[in-house]
């Protein structure tokens, strides 16, 4: 089986940080979402991956993952140009695909539980397709499934305004070559979209058997800022504690922490668990982080506090007052106003950014 990746779209509602790079690079316990998709492939043993190119600076994506040797896997990239939906997005790896049976991954997807599982019952059986599910609050925001007691897809629908399950699409697909005639066949949504969930459901319409999975630990859509923060927040309580950096005397460290290394704690800092933070950072004197929070390579937090944040990396933050909740792009500084002669705040602030004070 191959793998298709998806790193286009266009991350409005994470801007600023999609302004910089796809919001599939956001970094999620200081590693870029899209690199949590590719281990779930590879550890479904999937190791032939297109990655879907999109036109938000899709040179990031070429950068960061390579040719895919460092992640034991072999990349193929596949340009998509404008984004027009998923089908559409699918559709062009059609050549990379050949003859091959394929799972399609949304790299902005956070999944425990891994698809191994899935990937091996599909494999093993002759279903037309293969859909993940799982039970959300508010299913009209997603594609959603219907399911008969065999677990067959009997109806899916994008974003129904009355939706008959609660089961929605978690944006991980297996499929055969047998999707691209109804792919081709699509006419755009009422979204302007080629949506996959359609062209699942004509396939279904056609007499092909659909299985649905469930997802069996928690899944995470982080397309909101505070989807991110509670990514983190889930990834990092399962964080395996390791220091690899260094601890000065009077500074504490407890719970679930990992350290990079040329990591440095200075004295009067506490970090609590569950936090990560990366290599070559500067933390204190008289810093506190955590609990939930990442910060990246490169950064310096001094005297001050941040808990349930992500600080992507290379920023400098000396500011009094507790920060939370706050996602924090990489070369950000948040420093001190005083001593700069005008009383205030003094903030220089990028486009479509949100400070609360
Ligand atoms: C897309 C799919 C939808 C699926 C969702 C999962 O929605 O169209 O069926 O439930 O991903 O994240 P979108 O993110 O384009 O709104």
């Amino acid at each position: 089986m191959k793998g298709v990746v998806l790193t286009g779209g266009h991350g409005t509602r994470l801007r600023p940080l999609t302004h910089t790079g796809p919001k599939q690079l956001i970094p999620i316990a200081n590693k870029p979402n899209v690199l949590y998709c590719i281990e779930d492939l590879r550890d479904a043993g999937i190791t032939e991956i297109g990655i879907i190119l999109g036109d938000n600076m899709p040179e990031k994506v070429r950068e960061f993952l390579g040719d895919g040797t460092s992640f034991g896997v072999r990349f193929t990239y596949i340009d998509q140009g404008p984004p027009k939906g998923i089908a559409h997005a699918v559709g062009c790896a059609r050549t990379f695909v050949g003859n091959d049976a394929f799972c399609v991954y949304l790299g902005d997807n956070l999944l425990k539980g891994g698809i191994r599982p899935m990937v091996e019952a599909f494999s093993r059986g002759d279903d037309a397709a293969g859909i993940l599910l799982c039970p959300v609050p508010h299913p009209e925001r997603f594609g959603v499934a219907e399911v008969d007691a065999q677990g067959n897809v009997v109806g899916l629908v994008e974003k129904p305004k009355a939706p008959k399950s609660d089961l929605a699409l978690v944006g991980i697909y297996l499929l055969r070559p047998s999707i691209f005639p109804f792919i081709e066949a699509l006419k755009p949504s009422w979204r302007n979209e080629l949506e996959i969930t359609e062209a699942i459901d004509h396939l279904r319409g056609a007499g092909r058997a659909v299985r649905a999975f469930r997802v069996t630990g928690w899944w995470k859509d982080t397309g909101r800022p505070e989807d991110i923060l509670e990514a983190n927040r889930l990834v990092l309580e399962e964080l395996e504690p390791r220091n690899e950096g260094e601890v000065e005397p009077g500074a504490k460290v407890s719970g679930r922490v990992r350290i990079g290394k040329g990591t440095v704690v200075r004295k009067g800092s506490v970090i609590r668990g569950p936090a990560v933070i990366g290599e070559d950072c500067t933390i204190g004197p008289d810093a506190s982080i955590g609990p939930y929070t990442a910060v990246g390579d490169h950064s310096q937090i001094i005297g001050a506090d941040i808990e349930d944040s992500i600080v992507v990396g290379d920023s400098v933050i000396e500011a009094p007052g507790k920060i939370v909740g706050s996602l924090i792009g990489r070369h950000a500084s948040i420093l001190s106003a005083d001593g700069r002669g005008r009383p205030g705040r003094v903030l220089i602030v990028g486009e479509n950014s949100t400070a609360y004070l």
